[in-house]
């Protein structure tokens, strides 16, 4: 059985990027992996947050992913910062990452502003530079094979790659070497109203993103109001026509079609939009229905949560150990 793990920040409420892109792999890959999902408080810690929000969102992320069909009884669902493992092999692989590297994060560069006025790296946390060591520490931890995440995060796959590698080379075999896992349609959802972005909790656009609790009547009038061009032929083309590619990409990814096969049955932007906004509240409405009965009882989400850091600590915990001792620490008697 493969090891399977992800993880998510704690924005609340997920988008459907976050959902077609990474959540909806998690719940398929329950049965046939041994599956951990984490839900990175730790991350979120990165930028500016208040406390309480980050306990509310924290709960509610977990309340939504549960929603979405991640069962205690099937996977691992945890919270990181209730896995004191994760900060302690992250100390590890800041010893073996290199400052080079981490500054040729993308997403470094994007949340920095890096390149724009020196006062501003001044003011970015050290945190958010060595963000990627922890998410690195999250898979490592655990052994995972495979990593299902959407494109955005390929590149800080391939740093814990690199990192496994390098740690497995320097001090003998420890870590699994692991394989993001991106899905085939879904895995970059764009913006709504802004194509050329992929959709975003922080990208501020509130019509141009789709929340997964989202009512229907909310769903269809974002879905009308998308960004389309001047042209009227529904085609799968990312590159001249990416608002319509959008659309039909988020509709194979509620229906498990194909989007350029899709395409072939509009013969209008408006009918392509009334059938995107109707698979979509379809696909959410089970979800939508079991969060509003989870969301009742917050004392079981958080039950299931400490279930599943006490599960995951003791895999982190041999983890740990074994490259504590492989890097030469001495071992308490
Ligand atoms: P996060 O919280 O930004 O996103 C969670 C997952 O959703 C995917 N995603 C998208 N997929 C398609 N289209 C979009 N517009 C879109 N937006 C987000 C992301 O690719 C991700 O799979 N650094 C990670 C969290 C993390 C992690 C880990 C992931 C921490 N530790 C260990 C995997 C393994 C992040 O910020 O994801």
């Amino acid at each position: 059985m493969a090891r399977v793990l992800s993880g998510i920040q704690p924005s609340g409420e997920l988008h459907v990027g976050n959902y077609f892109g990474a959540v909806q792999s998690w719940v398929a890959d329950q049965d046939l992996n041994e599956a951990f999902y984490c839900i990175v408080d730790l991350h979120a810690l990165t930028v500016d947050i208040a406390p309480a929000e980050l306990r509310k969102r924290t709960l509610e992320t977990a309340t939504t992913l549960l929603a979405a069909g991640l069962d205690p009884d099937r996977c691992t669902l945890f919270v990181q910062s209730q896995v004191a493992e994760h900060t302690g092999l992250t100390w590890l692989l800041e010893c073996v990452a290199t400052f080079g590297e981490l500054r040729r994060m993308t997403q470094f560069k994007d949340k920095s502003g890096e390149g724009s006025h020196p006062s501003k790296s001044e003011a970015v946390r050290v945190g958010l530079f060595t963000y990627p060591v922890l998410m690195a520490a999250d898979i490592l931890l655990y052994n995972a094979d495979r990593v299902p995440v959407g494109d955005d995060q390929r590149q800080h796959l391939e740093l814990a790659r690199n990192l496994a590698l390098r740690f497995n080379g320097r001090f003998g075999q420890v870590v699994t070497v692991p394989e993001a896992s991106v899905p085939a349609v879904g895995a970059r959802v764009m913006d709504l109203q802004h194509p050329d972005r992929k959709m975003s909790k922080t990208a501020m656009s509130p019509t141009g993103t789709i929340g997964v609790l989202d009512p229907p009547n909310t769903i269809a009038s974002k879905v009308r109001k998308a960004v389309t061009d001047t042209e009227t032929e529904v085609r799968y083309d990312p590159i001249s026509k990416p608002g319509v590619s959008n659309l039909l990409e988020l509709l194979a990814a509620a229906t498990r079609g194909d989007p350029a096969e899709l395409a072939k049955r509009f013969s209008s932007y408006g009918s392509l939009k009334t059938e995107v906004a109707e698979a979509l509240s379809e696909s959410l409405r089970p979800l939508r229905e079991r969060h509003a009965q989870l969301s009742a009882d917050p004392q079981a989400v958080l039950a299931s949560l400490a279930a599943g850091a006490a599960k995951a600590s003791s895999v982190a915990k041999v983890t740990l150990t074994r490259a504590q001792a492989a890097m030469g620490l001495l071992a308490a008697w």
